[in-house]
């Protein structure tokens, strides 16, 4: 089993060229099995609002179902750092604003970290809410709380702005940075110019390390997964076969079997 991972682990990882292996949870239950694992890094995203919420954008997500979420992942959570996804309006309208939040993923969340989406456009809020003693994840890239203005989920190609975005977000203090669907070449060489890891999803292999939301991963929800995703599992065929055959077993009157009964 590994030790606490706390940032000094992750930059350690980068030093060495040890691969980070990042993933989502939302709950007790899975944030225990990812967590045992042996998964170094768990964000508690809130691609929530699509994947447990049934949402069809993460933008209607709120600090209290963050908050609630990043409480019962760390519960379950005993090794890997957890990181707290803030939502959409959470930290855009202002410093003061987005250090409050942010300190209530540590305080009532339990979480070791924040992350944010956006670049150059934030890098002035993430120095406010790291220099208060809050480790910040940056995210560039494809950030799905842009969407609208992105029209829709693209795939982000313009290097000279995801260069200077990494760049600009490392000198205001982010611990790591979230490279979400950038062609492989670009974060190839955004990774090497970084001092802090580079997770990628949807960005290639040459990342510092890969995350993926854990239920595409995992195969717990009918909707079809971008390109990006390998599937490891097919949990919702599992899932659907046990419920069929409970409610077969008590329309048939075999379940409560004695075994079940006082
Ligand atoms: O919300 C989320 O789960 C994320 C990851 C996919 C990086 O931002």
């Amino acid at each position: 089993m590994q030790s606490q991972v706390t940032i000094k682990t992750l930059y350690r990882m980068k030093e060495k060229g040890e691969k980070i292996v990042a993933l989502t949870a939302y709950d007790f239950p899975f944030a225990r099995m990812v967590d045992e694992s042996g998964v170094h890094l768990i964000l508690v995203g809130d691609s929530l609002g699509m994947v447990v919420q049934g949402e069809s954008s993460t933008l209607p997500v709120t600090m209290d179902e963050m908050i609630y979420h990043t409480r019962i992942v760390s519960k379950g959570v005993q090794n890997a750092m957890v990181v707290g996804d803030m939502p959409f309006m959470s930290y855009q309208p202002g410093k003061s604003h987005a250090i409050a939040n942010a300190g209530r993923f540590l305080k009532e969340g339990g979480a070791a970290a924040v992350k944010l989406e956006g670049g150059t456009a934030v890098s002035e809020i993430i120095k406010a809410i790291s220099e208060v003693g809050i480790p910040v994840m940056a995210h560039i890239g494809l950030t799905p709380q842009s969407v609208h203005q992105m029209g829709g989920y693209r795939v982000q190609r313009d290097e000279e702005r995801l260069m200077s975005d990494a760049l600009e977000i490392q000198s205001a203090g982010a611990f790591s940075v979230v490279l979400e669907g950038i062609p492989s070449e670009i974060s190839e060489k955004i990774t090497k110019a970084l001092t802090i890891p580079t997770i990628g999803i949807g960005a290639g292999p040459h990342c510092d390390g890969q995350i993926l939301v854990l239920h595409d991963l995992l195969g717990l929800n009918e909707r079809p997964v971008p390109k990006f995703v390998k599937q490891y599992a097919r949990l919702v065929d599992e899932a659907k076969k046990g419920i069929k055959q409970y409610a077969e077993e008590v329309q048939a009157g075999k379940f409560p079997g004695k075994e079940h009964c006082y």
